[in-house]
C-alpha cells in the first residue's frame, strides 16, 4: 500500500472513496461535506440514526459532487486517540470489504497520524488467498492522508503495519503449508535484515540437547520439530531482551485428542511464535538499538505411534520433572525448552513470552484482549502501556503464587496440567518453573490471535494483536525509557 499525504480539498480527490470520520456532534463536524454534497448529508445521517460510535460506518454515494463517488462517515467514538485508531481501522476494513484501489482518509485533527496509519492498514488486511477469483477483495493500493504526516512518521506506520501483516499471514496459512520446517524457514529469512543471525536446531539436535518438551510433544508427528533462535545485536544496544514464542503449528491435542470442532482453528496455535518474529523483524528492520534474542519452540502436536503419553515424565534441562496428565497441555511443555535457553543467554534482563497457551484465558478476557501474567509491577506497566499506546487490548490476570499447589506432581516435581479452576494461571505458574534471573512476562493470546468469523475491526482469521504492542514496548526500551 503507497501512502501519500494531501492538503488538497476533499472534493478534487481522485480517488474512489473519501472517508471522513465523525462523533455524534456531525451536523456540525460535516458543514463543509454537507454543502458539497447539496444539504442532503447530515439530514441522512440522521435518519439512518448515525450516533458517531466507534466500528459504526455510514456509506453514501457522491452522484459526482465529489471526484471520489463515495462518501463514508466512521464513527470516531470521542475522538481520543484510541478511538480514531479504532475509526482507521473500521475504515480500512471498509474500504476492503468495498474492493476499494484508492482511499482519501480526513479523519480531522489527528494527534497520532502513525497510530491512525497502523490501524487502518491492520483494517483493510485480509486473507484470500485461497479464495476463488470472484471472492477475493483487492487491498488498496493508494491512501491518501488527508492532514498530512511527516515522512519519518510514515515509514514507521508502514514497518509496523507489514510486520503485523507478516505475522497474520503466517497464523492464517494451513497447516498443510506451514509447519515447523517452514515455519524455520521463515524464520531464517530475517537474515537478509542487518545484525540478524538465526540459528536452527533441527529434531536430531533438540533431542542431543535435551530440549525434552519439543521431543516429546514433536515425536508423534511426521513433521519433525525445531527450535528456532534468531538473534538481533547491534552495537549501541541500550537493552537485552529476549522473546519467546509457542509455534505448535497445528495442535490436534495429541492422544487427549480435541474434539473436532475446538480442533478447527488450531493451525493458529503457532500465533505466539508469529507475534514475537514479527516483533524481532519490525525493530530490526527499525534497526533499534537493542539486543533481542526470540527464541520459538515449533512442533506440531499429533497422534502417531510415536507419540507421547499419559503418564510420561520428562527431566528438563533445568533439572525439573514434569508427569504428563494431559498432551493437549502441550504450549507450557515446548516453552518450557525455550524459557530455560532464554534464562541462560548471556546478559537478558526481561524475557518476554507470547503463546495461545489456554482456553481459559479466552474464556476469562474475551476474544478481543490478550492476557499479561508477571510478578513485576513495573514491566506489567510497561506493557499496558505499550498496548495502550497502540489501541490494542491486553488486561493483567493475578500470577497468583498459592495456586502452584494445583501443579504438584505425584512422581515428579510437577504436572502439566492443574484443576478445572485458574487455567491461564496455573498455565503462567507452569511456565514460571523454567525462568531463572530475568524478569519475566507471559502473553496469553488464545483468545485474541486469532478470530474464526469477522470481527467489526478485523476480518476473520488471524489478528496480529500484540505485536505493535511488543514493538512499542521495545522502541521505549531502545530509548532507555
Ligand atoms: N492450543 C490450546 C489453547 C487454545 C484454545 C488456543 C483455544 C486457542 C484457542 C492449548 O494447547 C490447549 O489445548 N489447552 C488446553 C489446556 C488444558 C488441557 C489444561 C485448554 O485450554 O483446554
Ligand atoms: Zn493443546
Ligand atoms: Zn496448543
Amino acid at each position: 500500500m503507497h501512502i501519500a499525504t494531501s492538503r488538497e480539498p476533499l472534493a478534487t480527490q481522485k480517488v474512489d472513496a473519501v472517508i471522513v470520520a465523525a462523533t455524534e456532534n456531525f451536523a456540525n463536524e460535516l458543514v463543509e461535506v454537507d454543502k458539497l454534497l447539496g444539504g442532503h448529508l447530515v439530514p441522512l445521517l440522521e435518519k439512518r440514526k448515525f450516533k458517531g460510535g466507534v466500528g459504526s460506518s455510514q456509506r453514501v454515494p457522491t452522484y459526482g459532487k465529489l471526484a471520489a463517488s463515495e462518501l463514508i462517515i466512521v464513527g470516531a467514538g470521542e475522538r481520543s486517540d484510541a478511538d480514531l485508531a479504532r475509526a482507521a481501522r473500521h475504515a480500512g476494513r471498509t474500504a476492503r470489504s468495498a474492493g476499494f484501489a484508492s482511499v482519501a482518509l480526513a479523519l480531522g485533527k489527528v494527534d497520532q497520524p502513525q497510530l491512525t496509519l497502523e490501524n487502518f492498514v491492520a483494517g483493510n488486511y485480509a486473507y484470500d488467498k485461497y479464495k476463488p477469483e470472484d471472492g477475493t477483495t483487492k487491498p488498496l493500493e493508494n491512501l491518501v492522508f488527508i492532514g498530512g504526516a511527516p515522512e519519518e512518521v510514515i515509514a514507521s506506520a508502514g514497518i509496523r503495519a507489514r510486520w503485523q501483516s507478516f505475522a497474520r499471514d503466517l497464523v492464517n496459512a494451513p497447516a498443510a503449508d506451514l509447519y515447523p520446517e517452514t515455519l524455520a524457514n521463515k524464520a531464517k529469512e530475517l537474515e537478509c535484515i542487518e545484525g540478524v543471525t538465526v540459528e536452527l536446531w533441527d529434531f536430531e539436535r533438540c533431542k542431543a540437547e535435551g530440549c525434552v518438551g519439543i521431543v516429546a510433544v514433536g515425536q508423534g508427528s511426521d513433521r519433525p520439530g525445531y527450535q528456532i533462535h534468531v538473534r538481533y545485536r547491534h552495537p549501541d544496544a541500550k537493552g537485552h531482551i529476549a522473546l519467546v514464542g509457542k509455534g505448535v503449528t497445528f495442535d490436534a491435542g495429541g492422544l487427549s485428542i480435541k474434539p473436532s470442532p475446538f480442533m478447527q482453528t488450531m493451525r493458529c496455535d503457532m500465533g505466539g511464535s508469529a507475534t514475537v518474529l514479527a516483533a524481532i523483524g519490525a525493530a530490526a528492520e527499525a534497526q533499534l538499538p537493542l539486543n533481542i534474542d526470540c527464541i520459538i519452540g515449533a512442533v506440531e502436536n499429533m497422534l502417531g505411534g510415536n507419540a507421547f503419553k499419559l503418564g510420561d515424565i520428562l527431566r528438563y534441562n533445568n533439572g525439573v520433572t514434569v508427569e504428563i496428565h494431559n498432551t493437549d497441555a502441550e504450549g507450557r511443555l515446548v516453552l518450557a525448552d525455550c524459557l530455560i535457553k532464554a534464562s541462560n543467554v548471556e546478559g537478558v534482563t526481561d524475557i518476554i513470552d507470547a503463546a495461545t497457551l489456554t482456553g481459559a484465558a479466552a474464556i476469562a478476557v474475551g476474544p478481543d484482549y490478550a492476557a499479561l501474567f508477571t510478578k513485576d509491577d513495573a514491566l506489567a506497566g510497561e506493557l499496558l502501556q505499550a498496548a495502550d499506546a497502540e489501541a490494542e487490548y491486553l488486561w493483567r490476570l493475578p500470577l497468583h503464587q498459592p495456586y502452584i499447589q494445583q501443579l504438584k506432581g505425584k512422581w515428579g516435581s510437577i504436572k502439566n496440567l492443574g484443576g478445572r479452576e485458574g487455567g491461564a494461571t496455573t498455565a503462567a505458574l507452569f511456565l514460571q518453573h523454567f525462568v531463572d534471573g530475568p524478569r519475566w512476562a507471559h502473553l496469553d493470546i488464545a483468545g485474541s490471535a486469532f478470530h474464526e468469523a469477522d470481527h467489526a475491526d478485523y476480518a476473520a482469521g488471524a489478528t496480529g494483536e500484540m505485536v505493535r504492542t511488543l514493538v512499542h514496548f521495545l522502541e521505549s526500551r531502545a530509548k532507555g525509557a
